[in-house]
């Protein structure tokens, strides 16, 4: 099927970072969330961030507006009834992405792939709430959307081979390079991710280094960009621990269990950069 307009439902940090990638690679592009404040917020961040490329002289201005006039922001749903492709990047919650992904398949045309950018929750699970569970699947973009360039493609049980080729191609076309994974509890990234920074954070908790320590050991000893707490302050506390809860269920080894200091942090509302605090104060 000919896909130019995509649908995008969620304008947060991941959400608006795939519309920024459709728009920029030449699709229209629907982005709902549910209040109007988070929509412009939305719209916001995708400005500030094309800006950032026509700075890096990576895009040019003209390219910048037709960006920008290839998204049409709402907070009515129905509007999704026309899109060819949707992407769901709402909170990580089943009952709340079983609901969409009911409703989606009640509004889109029989032949549209529904996606989700899930971090961890199934596919399948997702896809058997749907009449069309050959055309669910996942698409796991990361954080920066506009900058990194994975993306993990999420086979669930049912998701037809025709579906899986359809993803791949558009992630490509997205100038993203697509990775085929299986439906398994936080897939392959934060399978490997987040026991990583939950392990971190024992350290830190157990006093074996202070947080600006561990960080230095993980950028100047294995080169990675970011060290594992100031990665987990940019994912979100919040979503490192329900990603955590995920593998624990999901995989039932003890060894999933979550840091008692993030569990601590998350109730105290200590998010990360997005509430100000975390491991750093921002
Ligand atoms: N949006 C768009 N572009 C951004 C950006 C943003 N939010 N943040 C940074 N950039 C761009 C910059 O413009 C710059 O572009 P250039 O290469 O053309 O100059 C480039 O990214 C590098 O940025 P900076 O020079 O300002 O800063 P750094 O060199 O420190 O890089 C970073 C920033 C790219 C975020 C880097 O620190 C990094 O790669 N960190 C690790 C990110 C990571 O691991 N992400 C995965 C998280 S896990 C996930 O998303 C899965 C989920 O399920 C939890």
């Amino acid at each position: 099927m000919d896909i130019r307009t995509a649908g995008v439902i969620g304008a947060g940090t991941m959400g608006n970072g795939i519309v920024h990638v459709f728009a920029k690679g030449g699709y229209n592009v629907v982005l709902v969330d549910v209040e109007q404040s988070f929509v412009d917020r939305g719209l916001q961040t995708i400005s500030k961030n094309l800006e950032r490329e026509v700075a890096k002289n990576k895009l040019t201005f003209e390219q910048r507006d037709q960006s920008l006039a290839r998204i049409a922001g709402t907070t009515d749903r129905k509007r999704l009834a026309g899109c060819d492709f949707v992407v769901e990047a709402a909170s990580e919650r089943f009952q709340v992405k079983a609901d969409l992904f009911h409703d989606l398949d009640a509004m889109c045309r029989p032949e549209v792939i529904l996606s989700s950018n899930t971090s961890s929750i199934s596919i399948t699970k997702l896809a058997a709430v749907t009449k069309r569970p050959d055309k669910v699947i996942g698409m796991h973009f990361f954080n920066p959307v506009p900058v990194m360039k994975l993306v993990e493609v999420i086979r669930g049980l049912t998701t037809s081979d025709e579906t899986f080729a359809t993803a791949k191609a558009l992630a490509e076309k997205l100038e993203k390079t697509p990775v085929e994974v299986n439906d398994a509890p936080g897939f392959v990234s934060n399978r490997v991710l987040m026991p990583l920074l939950n392990e971190a954070m024992y350290a830190v908790m157990e006093g074996v280094a202070t947080p600006e320590a561990v960080d230095e050991v993980f950028k100047l000893g294995m080169a990675h960009p970011m060290g594992p707490l100031t990665l987990a302050d940019f994912i979100g506390l919040d979503v490192c621990l329900d990603i955590m809860r995920v593998l624990q269920s999901g995989l039932g080894d003890p060894k999933y269990r979550p840091c008692p200091l993030l569990i601590k942090m998350v109730d105290a509302g200590w998010l990360g950069r997005k509430s100000g605090r975390g491991f750093y104060q921002y």
